[in-house]
């Protein structure tokens, strides 16, 4: 069998500056990016996820940001109403950033279930940030949804549509 190789074409022309040296997405652009931030309290996990958007969202992709705390509306507007609200967001990316209010894994597992369908049948640059990722995946506890929500995580991570994903651990 021939495996094709994966280019995501709008990794080639996209950078992130973080500090330092700028990353070129290029690098990237047959892998994939996937970032998991781990860090104690307060030390900007949730900020570098943020910077991430922001850069990203300038350079014309789109940014979900799942936001459990609802800290992120103040910064970049109302929470999308629901899901089917969220799938029309991700359908005519009219929004350059969209905010999900979900505060446990129950709430996220639809949204999630959007984002993976629109990430499939866009295939456009979509960057999901998984703010407090604790909330939606588990290696044991599989009540409330969580086995659910961490499924969706698996796939996000796996995904060949999603082009980036930053997943904070607190
Ligand atoms: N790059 C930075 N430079 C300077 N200060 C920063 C930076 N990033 C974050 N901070 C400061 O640190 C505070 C905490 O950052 P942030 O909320 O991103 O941390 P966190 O790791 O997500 O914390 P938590 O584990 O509580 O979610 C911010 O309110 C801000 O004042
Ligand atoms: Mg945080």
């Amino acid at each position: 069998m021939n495996h094709a190789v994966i280019q995501r074409s709008e990794m080639m022309s996209a950078s992130l500056a973080l500090g330092g040296r700028p990353l070129a997405l290029s690098e990237y652009a047959t892998t994939g990016l996937m970032g998991v931030a781990v860090g104690p309290r307060g030390h900007g996990k949730t900020n570098a996820g943020l910077l991430i958007a922001e850069q990203l969202s300038g350079q014309g992709w789109v940014s979900v940001l799942i936001d459990p705390e609802g800290e992120l509306e103040s910064m970049y507007g109302e929470a999308t109403k629901n899901p089917e609200a969220l799938r029309g967001h991700l359908t005519a990316r009219d929004r350059a950033i969209v905010v999900v209010s979900a505060k446990d894994a129950g709430e996220f597992v639809p949204f999630g279930q959007v984002i993976l369908e629109c990430a499939d049948a866009f295939r456009k640059p979509l960057y999901v940030l998984i703010d407090e990722g604790q909330l939606f995946s588990a290696a044991k506890k599989r009540k409330d949804g969580v086995g659910e929500a961490t499924d969706i995580c698996r796939r996000a991570f796996k995904s060949d549509h999603l082009c980036a994903l930053n997943f904070d651990q607190g």
